[in-house]
């Protein structure tokens, strides 16, 4: 769901602001193929993206980003790395979309000590550097249930309210589209709860 809801955010955004996609997954670059695949399809309107490959200027380079556009979505890999440290340094916020699966509620712990490490880094802190949880491709209330009360172990992360649920929808997105681009009916289910997700973490992050 990373790639895929960086990507959908991308989509959304565009429609009314200036949107740069940056892809820091080296082993897949995910999003950037989903770019070449938007470019390819005459998708409108198009996304510019950068892939990078190394954490050397990356801090640099997202200022310089970050006057030019209004949003610069980064998507990453999970998991600690130079290029994740780098790019925390600088962001506002860092969304992880996890699946209330427990192998994904496990890693929350190790990620956060990251996160965490990175805000409050001795030379360099980022104490306003806003941490974001979506729950997605949940399957029953149950299982939210679930994963709602092992969040309330980590405070520090904030729980979007509403979640994305497993869905067929997203599984036949046209490479280089997006979730809010799918207007057909049978979309609809996803296009909204994506929407609201979306317009959520807009909120949360502007605060
Ligand atoms: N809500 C959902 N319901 C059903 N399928 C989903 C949902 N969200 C994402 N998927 C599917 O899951 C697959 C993996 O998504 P994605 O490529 O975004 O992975 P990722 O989280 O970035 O993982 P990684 O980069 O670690 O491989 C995609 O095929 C996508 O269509
Ligand atoms: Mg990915």
């Amino acid at each position: 769901m990373k790639s895929t809801f960086a990507c959908s955010l991308a989509a959304h955004l565009a429609d009314k602001h200036t949107v740069m996609l940056v892809d820091t997954d080296r082993g897949q670059y995910t999003a950037n193929n989903w770019i070449n695949d938007r470019n390819d399809a005459g998708y409108k309107p198009s996304i510019p993206c950068i892939t990078v490959s190394s954490d050397i200027d990356l801090d640099k380079t997202l200022k310089l980003l970050d006057k030019e556009y209004d949003f610069v979505i980064v998507d990453g890999h999970g998991g600690e790395s130079r290029e994740n440290r780098t790019v925390m340094m600088v962001a506002d916020a860092v969304v992880t979309p996890l699946a209330p699966t427990q192998a994904d509620l496990d890693a929350l712990k190790p990620w956060l000590d990251v996160i965490e490490d990175v805000r409050e880094n001795i030379e360099n802190p980022n104490r306003d550097l806003k941490i974001v949880a979506i729950l997605t491709q949940y399957i029953s209330q149950s299982r939210i249930e679930v994963a709602k009360q092992y969040l309330e172990h980590f405070p520090d992360y904030h729980l979007l309210n509403n979640a994305i649920k497993f869905r067929s929808s997203w599984q036949s997105i046209p490479e280089g589209k997006g979730a809010s681009e799918m207007t057909q009916k049978a979309n609809a289910p996803m296009r909204s709860e994506f929407l609201s997700v979306a317009d959520e973490l807009l909120k949360v992050i502007r605060k």
